[in-house]
């Protein structure tokens, strides 16, 4: 996407808006498919097995899940749901891994019954429950087993946390990883592919990964001693940062691969163990950079000496990381582009919620109810994570490729609103 023309795939923002209204998530497909194709390329180039699973909870619907599939990648899905959506969008199941921490019985059937890839065992309630299900229908699977391995790593920072608090897989630190693979060796319907760590989210260093390569080799040798276990594939998850404002920094994506690639092959050959394949869950840094949300401004507050505060047409229910995790965004004015900051003004969505704010501090030209606001890299965890807070119908999404628009999600309808909901009259 060109930042200073505000066109996407060669449609101008503006004219996507009047088409099709606010608040709208816009995609650029050939970002999202550069961004794949950043990982993809690289491992290739490296000549070694992989697999670039996208991480589907980032932003999953039948559109962006075709997208996926023509890329070539894999796919990670948490639930029945980012399952049924990857079956709908016709995505091969056998390139679809299943990950969750608390996994239900009809999940793993409905896992089971398509035949996917891999799960990516969690616990050992799971290890019982899989087992079961797979005896009963005859059925073996491949499986990762999750590692938690110690190392907790967010955005410059890498924390060693010794035994890992954390309710996702298997505690390297104690014995409980080398027992659930004692355990899951011993169940013929599960073949156990290998080890699968996901240390943490927006990370802009490669250090916390090579980390976590020796932690899981240290594993892996041990294990290939006790039980003669070769892992045939080492899943390092995603995480991988991208840019929201100019104090980000991420490293271009490929630096991620090689970096990651490089350490396995080194640990490997350390240990005398053979180099796996190297497979990763990449979901923010695929489509994130990719969406832009537009919102038309109404009521502005101006508080003298304190704040003027702004309000558009969507907040928390579009976009929950601002209120959640303090996330910051950069947007513009779309109708002022050419125009010279003038103020700095505070970008507040419409919900009954002081928190409902999307951006504290942004400099605008002179602001006006009608303007519209564009904030850009809102493509991951966006929709993905919308809500329909203060019954507010959630967003439409337009994909625009090749100077073409097309509306992949439809905007819900007030109507849609009540469609679950029972008379108790
Ligand atoms: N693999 C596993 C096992 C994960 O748990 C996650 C993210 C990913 C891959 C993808 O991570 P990514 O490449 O997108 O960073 N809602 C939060 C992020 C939560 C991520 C949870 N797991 C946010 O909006 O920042």
């Amino acid at each position: 996407m060109v930042k200073d023309t505000l066109e996407i795939g060669g449609k101008s923002l503006i004219s996507l808006t009047e088409k099709y209204g606010t608040p709208l998530y816009v995609y650029d497909v050939e970002k999202i498919r550069d961004n794949a194709r950043a990982f993809v390329h690289t491992f290739k180039k490296q000549g070694i097995d992989f697999q670039v699973a996208y991480a589907s909870k980032a932003f999953s619907s039948i559109a962006m899940l075709q997208v996926a599939k023509q890329e070539e990648l894999s796919l990670d899905v948490v639930s029945e749901g980012e399952l049924y959506t990857a079956i709908q969008a016709g995505f091969p199941a056998e390139k679809i891994h299943l990950h969750g921490n608390n996994k239900s019985i009809s999940e793993l059937e409905m896992a089971i019954e398509h035949e996917v890839g891999c799960i990516v065992i969690d616990n050992f309630h799971e290890i019982d429950l899989l087992s079961a299900i797979l005896k009963e229908k005859n059925k073996k699977v491949n499986a990762l087993i999750r590692i938690t391995p110690g190392i907790e790593a967010h955005t410059h920072e890498y924390i060693l946390t010794g035994q890992e608090d954390s309710k996702f897989g298997f505690d390297l630190l104690s014995n409980q990883a080398e027992q659930a693979v004692n355990t899951i060796l011993n169940q013929e319907n599960i073949h156990l592919l290998g080890v699968h760590s996901h240390i943490g989210s927006q990370i802009f260093e490669t250090t916390g990964f090579e980390m976590t390569v020796k932690s899981l080799y240290n594993a892996l040798s041990r294990w290939k001693e006790q039980y003669d276990f070769d892992a045939e594939v080492i899943n390092l998850g995603g995480g991988f940062g991208i840019k929201y404002t100019e104090d980000d920094q991420p490293l271009p994506l490929s630096n991620y691969v090689t970096a990651l690639v490089k350490s396995v092959k080194q640990c490997a050959i350390e240990h005398n163990l053979s180099v796996p394949e190297i497979w990763i869950e990449p979901g923010r840094s695929i489509v994130g950079d990719a969406g832009v949300t537009v919102y038309e401004i109404g009521a502005i507050k101006d508080i003298p000496g304190v704040r003027k505060y702004v309000s558009v047409d969507g907040g928390m229910t579009d976009n929950i990381r601002p209120a959640l995790y303090q996330a910051e965004y950069d947007a513009v004015v779309l109708n002022k582009l050419e125009k010279r900051n003038e103020e700095t003004v505070a970008i507040a969505g419409k919900c009954c919620e002081t928190g409902d704010m999307l951006i504290w501090d942004l400099e605008v030209p002179k602001i006006e109810s009608g303007d519209y606001l564009a904030v850009f890299s809102t493509g991951a965890y966006g929709y993905s994570m919308a809500s329909n807070y203060n019954r507010f119908p959630k967003a439409a999404v337009v994909f625009v490729e090749n100077g073409e628009d097309n509306l992949v999600i439809k905007r819900e309808e007030i109507q849609d609103l009540t469609r679950f909901d029972l008379s108790y009259e």
